[in-house]
């Protein structure tokens, strides 16, 4: 018998539970006399032994159900090392499980935090196979992640209803968009709801930049005005700051606004005089069900890595590159960011339709 163990790790996404239900299928029937082991809430599971034997019949009904059959965690790759509050030593308890329970290999669905710790894993020894997943779509070495389709979804459905809002009331709306520290959620959904101005963390926007937007559509009789921004979006100033003065201010910040788009807010108020109104959908971008393509791909990269794990091509990713399904070695993976590129293309058509990224002169 081979006993796979399988987690899913970091923030949840819609299409996890299909990704967790390709893997399994493929594995029982491509596999002899396959056993999988489902580690509950991700590395925390691995950690303290918990976790559970899984029939086939636990993958069936999933392929629409958003969230994740095994729950989730984040285990913050910084602190990895450090013991646990009992004194815990986490990488030796995750070492030993997998040792004690003899397993063939573990396959981890997440994104860059749990892949770097996946890396570390496949360096200390084990068996390790990746599969890419988070809304953020910044997994360095594959083109798209499963999750992505779907909250870009969900985030241009928000931005479609504030935009009858906002022209009704002529008013200037921020729509603040998930994705960590890259723009590609709010790039995506900005150009999918017809944003005008779009602000991504990859270019510090000025203000003045973003008033002289805000006034241009006036001038055009167009009296409101939709921002999509990321929520690490940074201003030009902040951009020429080092990372520890970056760091303070963000926590200045916070004691002061619940949230960033409230800071833009209430700078654009000050400048225009015209009504601001935030509006945060949060973590209503991570759920529901998936899309029908992040379905086809979670199905595909779950079954892509069964078929890794099967042919023992481990300490390496499923992914996609140029449109095909491939594997790329962990250690390239962990540690890197994939950010929009601000010379790219799609801001180039962008901007050639109008949109603002908060930065034109
Ligand atoms: O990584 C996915 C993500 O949804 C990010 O876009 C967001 O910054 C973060 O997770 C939110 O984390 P949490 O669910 O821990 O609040």
């Amino acid at each position: 018998m081979k006993r796979y163990g399988i987690l899913t790790s970091g923030g949840d996404c819609q299409s996890l539970n299909a990704a967790l239900r390709g893997t399994a299928k493929a594995l029982f029937r491509l596999g002899t006399d396959v056993e999988i082991i489902g580690f509950r809430n991700g590395f925390r599971g691995l950690i303290h032994r918990e976790y559970e034997i899984m029939r086939p019949e636990n993958f069936s009904g999933l392929l629409t159900r958003g969230g994740t059959i095994l729950g989730t965690s984040r285990t913050p790759f910084k602190q990895i090392r450090d013991p646990e509050e009992d004194g815990l030593d986490k990488v030796r308890a995750m070492k030993d499980t997998y040792r004690e329970l003899g397993l063939e290999c573990l396959i981890v669905l997440g994104g860059n935090g749990s892949q770097k710790t996946s890396n570390l894993l496949a360096q200390e020894g084990l068996r390790v196979i990746a599969v890419p997943k988070t809304i953020d779509n910044d997994l360095w070495g594959s083109d798209i992640t499963f999750g992505f389709h779907s909250a870009v979804e969900v985030a241009t459905n928000a931005i479609d209803c504030i935009h009858t809002t906002a022209a009704s009331h002529g008013r200037v709306f921020i729509v603040e968009l998930m994705g960590h520290k890259v723009g590609w959620l709010t790039l995506y959904a900005g150009l999918a709801g017809g944003a005008d101005v779009i602000l991504l963390p990859e270019i510090p926007y000025d203000i003045d930049s973003i008033v002289k937007a805000i006034r241009a559509r006036e001038a055009q009789r167009k009296h409101f005005t939709i921002i999509a921004m990321a929520e690490g979006a940074i201003s030009k100033e902040m951009a020429a700051l080092s990372k520890k003065e970056q760091k303070e201010l963000r926590k200045k910040m916070k004691k002061k606004y619940p949230s960033p788009a409230y800071g833009i807010g209430a700078a654009i108020e000050e400048k225009t005089g015209q009504e601001v109104r935030v509006t945060v959908p949060g973590h209503m971008q991570r759920g529901g069900h998936p899309t029908a393509y992040d379905r086809v791909i979670a199905t595909r990269l779950g079954s892509e890595a069964a078929a890794m794990a099967l042919r023992g091509e481990f300490g390496r990713m499923a992914a996609i590159t140029g449109g095909k399904f491939v594997s790329v070695p962990l250690g390239d993976v962990a540690g890197k960011l994939k950010t929009v590129d601000p010379e790219s293309e799609i801001i180039r058509e962008a901007r050639a339709v109008g949109i603002s990224f908060g930065n034109e002169p």
